[in-house]
């Protein structure tokens, strides 16, 4: 495995991406009730941005520190920037990644799984979250992980599925695992990222998706180059199976505003739009 988060941590994509988990789990914290989460990708957990890795590629540069310099005072981020420990007028030093933000979340009454299939990763991230007993770091395959840890006992919470896309039978492993976990679990939340490096691709990763035949798939997408002009990713996406009530809404304001702040003058698009209905037709 060559891919290592911390090159493109911060990065717009992780911004997109993070600044919905933070809406999802906020949504969950709504009730009192104890919610269970499954982060089956984890990586390690906070990521220094003063790092050799993070300078080369210079992804958060253009990313959330750049999103920070511009839209620091947009009332749609003040989450996000809050959940990432974001100050007004200071360069953000370390970014919480996904396993950061879930372990961050969490009150006495819930319980997270962080998955992570290096090691050295996994450590990372055991050394980084404030466990309190309520976060258990396992090194092992994500996948394998939906089996063994769903249905919760919580019988709530949410599930991230956030893998490198390295190999070439990803999304063929994604799907099988994820419909065996949808029919153990159908009520819980999932969250599925995929890249976006061109039309072509977009378009298989939603033809995809809705070949899954679920009900209540919501799909957040922001690009922000074209693609002539991007090395790597023009775009991502989020598909959210089971949003949590006026997430599509809120999102569609946090998208827009990314958009706005970090996309190349005319480029890209923010996308919040519901890929299945609430039924899905027999
Ligand atoms: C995109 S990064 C995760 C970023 C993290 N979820 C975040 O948002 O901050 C993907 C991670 O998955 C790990 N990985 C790759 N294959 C895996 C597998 N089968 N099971 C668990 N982790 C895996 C990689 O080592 C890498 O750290």
């Amino acid at each position: 495995m060559n891919y290592r988060h911390l090159y493109h941590a911060g990065n717009f994509a992780d911004v997109a991406k993070h600044a919905a988990l933070v809406e999802c789990l906020a949504a969950l914290k709504r009730k009192d009730k104890a919610f269970f989460a499954l982060d089956t990708h984890a990586g390690g957990a906070v990521y220094d941005l003063r790092s050799a890795e993070a300078r080369k590629s210079g992804e958060a540069e253009r990313g959330v520190l750049r999103l920070l310099e511009r839209g620091s005072s947009e009332p749609a981020l003040a989450n996000y920037f809050a959940a990432i420990g974001a100050r007004a007028g200071a360069r953000l030093a370390r970014y919480p990644g996904s396993a950061a933000l879930i372990a961050a979340a969490l009150r006495p009454q819930d319980r997270a799984i962080l998955v992570e299939a290096v090691p050295a990763e996994a450590r990372a991230a055991e050394r980084a979250v404030r466990s309190r007993g309520r976060v258990r770091v396992e090194i092992a395959d994500g996948y394998a992980a939906l089996k063994a840890q769903l249905p919760p006992l919580e019988r709530r919470g949410l599930v991230l599925i956030d893998p490198p896309y390295e190999a070439v039978d990803e999304w063929r492993t994604l799907r099988h695992a994820f419909l065996e976990a949808y029919r153990r679990w159908p009520t819980g939340l999932y969250l599925i990222w995929y890249p976006i490096r061109d039309v072509g691709q977009r378009r298989a990763a939603l033809t995809r998706l809705e070949s899954l035949r679920i009900p209540k798939i919501l799909s957040a997408e922001l690009a922000i180059y074209t693609e002539s002009a991007a090395a790597g990713l023009v775009g991502s996406g989020l598909a959210i199976v089971n949003p949590p009530f006026g997430l599509d809404a809120r999102l569609g304001e946090i998208y827009a505003a990314i958009h706005r702040h970090l996309a190349a003058a005319g480029a890209g698009y923010a996308q919040v739009a519901r890929l299945t209905d609430e039924r899905m037709a027999q």
